[in-house]
């Protein structure tokens, strides 16, 4: 068969998105506009300003932060080496010299990570090889043990490990130590939009590349009104947004103190009962026994209700923090619940955690996830920091806003342009600058239609008028704009029927 023949053969491949991935379309974007626009003037009003972090960091951060245990670390993360290299060694004997020189470069740039491996192998090999180099009057003497570092080197990582952000809580930490943002007024108050990446099981609710919008608040005191009012803002942005069914749930989860006493008790109770536990739930004992504490399984219910509370063993500084978030909840009117169950996936929390459910969504109906992470920026090697913040699920709460109906129609063009003949298209072309200056959605057709293909085409767009341009309209300086809805009929003078149509608009809106 010919080259040609085989080209013919070859069926052109489908592109697919990969799964766990979907793109947005018209019109639900604008209903996604809608929603970041509500939270950019929501947020605006308690004092939040924008941060936008990378969409990928080194891999070490989140594990750090979020947890090296956690699902969302232990599984779920897309990470790579962040390579552009390659670091072959040379064939050649003479070339030695080339290609170590060349691993000295590749590590004062940066590509070979300046991190504890790399410091062992470019900076203490580095001077064994230079003595052997020296010292050896001909290479063959110093061959093999020259040929062992250099496989050596040919080990080394070139480029960091990286991973795309499952969550933004690690950067926003990252970002406040970089910048020194603890010499800014305390506290500082940032929020962030945009997807975040895990590798997830698929389902209603439940994407590999998933969008949150979330807010920290970090340095200042950890005064309880500052988790109150955290709440109260998410509250508010849903509230403005219509959201159904809306269900704040609260827990407090204990500090450094009495947390780890609490944790050997419930695993003490944990062990008692270990054979009528799930696999999952046998595993966590060890690894996170409140964990246990999320568990959905049916036949684990009944033994989870006998298990002891957090909220009996609370130190007394969380018992009296967890006692002021809820009564400066109720000054706010923020209607919660208290779940003694809510412990959340992320290592970094302590005291206050919250979770808010919403309607139509399914399983996967947390539309809100967030908590008190004190303790965090010290971590990852900041200042000792207070911190509390939370995280939207933005493709959730995008669902539950369509399934109760509250997603806004799509918004049609305002006006469709019928042009026909030549000196039309340019006055066509005209009217469209002005009226989009104005502000109005136009539509202008390419090529030239018949009158009938073109309202019918203004109909199928949604437009709410057709401005028909012909011959006559062009050389009277009359147009003829028509109310799709109605099918009535009237001329105007360019300036007249702009400003028609601007009344219009505002006895609409
Ligand atoms: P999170 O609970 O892991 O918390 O996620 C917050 C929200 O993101 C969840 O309630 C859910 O709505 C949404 N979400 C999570 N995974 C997926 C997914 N695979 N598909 C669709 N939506 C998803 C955090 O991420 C913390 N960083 C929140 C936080 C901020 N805590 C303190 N500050």
């Amino acid at each position: 068969m010919s080259e040609g023949a085989a080209k013919k053969e070859e069926k052109p491949r489908k592109f697919q998105a990969i799964r766990g991935t979907r793109d947005l379309l018209p019109p639900e974007t604008a209903l996604w506009n809608r929603v970041e626009q509500t939270a950019r003037d929501v947020f605006a009003t308690f004092g939040f300003g924008e941060i936008r972090p990378p969409i990928f960091e080194g891999t070490e951060l989140f594990a750090r932060s979020v947890g090296s245990e956690t699902d969302i670390v232990s599984k779920e993360m897309y990470t790579f080496v962040d390579r552009s290299e390659k670091l072959e060694p040379q064939p050649v004997i003479g070339g030695m010299d080339v290609f170590l020189q060349r691993v000295k470069q590749l590590y004062k740039s940066g590509e070979i990570p300046q991190d504890e491996i790399g410091l062992e192998l470019v900076e203490k090999q580095w001077k064994k090889v230079d003595e052997l180099l020296k010292g050896a009057s001909s290479i063959e003497s110093g061959a093999i043990e020259i040929y062992e570092l250099i496989m050596l080197f040919e080990a080394l990582r070139l480029g960091g490990d990286v991973s795309l952000r499952p969550e933004a809580t690690a950067s926003v930490c990252r970002a406040y130590i970089e910048h020194g943002m603890q010499q800014l007024p305390q506290p500082v108050k940032l929020y962030y939009m945009g997807p975040m990446f895990r590798r997830e099981r698929p389902q209603k609710g439940r994407y590999r590349q998933f969008y949150q919008i979330g807010a920290e608040v970090l340095g200042g005191s950890d005064a309880p009104a500052i988790d109150a009012e955290v709440i109260e803002m998410v509250m508010t942005f849903f509230d403005r947004l219509e959201l159904q069914g809306v269900q704040l749930d609260i827990n407090s989860i204990g500090d450094r103190n009495c947390r780890p006493k609490y944790v050997e008790l419930l695993r003490a109770e944990l062990l008692k009962v270990r054979d009528k536990l799930g696999a999952d739930s046998q595993r966590r004992i060890e690894t996170n026994p409140l964990r246990v504490l999320d568990s959905k399984l049916e036949s684990e219910q009944g033994i989870i209700a006998t298990l002891p509370r957090i909220a009996d063993h609370l130190c007394e500084e969380c018992a009296a923090h967890y006692a002021a978030v809820k009564h400066q909840l109720e000054m706010r009117g923020v209607i919660y619940r208290e779940n003694w169950r809510l412990v959340r996936g992320l290592d970094y929390y302590m005291r206050t955690t919250f979770e808010i459910t919403a309607q139509g969504l399914g399983s996967q109906n947390a539309v809100c996830g967030g908590g008190r992470y004190d303790g965090l920026v010290e971590l990852l090697g900041g200042p000792p920091t207070k911190g509390i913040g939370f995280a939207i699920g933005e493709d959730r709460l995008i669902l539950s806003l369509q399934e109760s109906g509250k997603a806004p129609a799509q918004q049609g063009r305002d006006v469709y342009i019928a042009w026909m003949g030549e000196p039309a298209h340019a006055t066509a072309i005209r009217a469209a600058k002005d009226l989009r200056k104005a502000g109005f959605s136009v539509e202008l057709p390419p090529v030239e239609q018949k009158f009938g293909k073109a309202l019918g085409q203004a109909d199928k767009l949604g437009a709410k008028y057709a401005l028909i341009l012909g011959d006559n309209e062009v050389s009277e300086g009359l147009w003829t704009l028509k109310t799709l809805a109605d099918g009535s009929q009237a001329k105007f003078t360019e300036p007249d029927l702009l400003e028609h149509l601007r009344k219009q608009k505002v006895l609409s809106s």
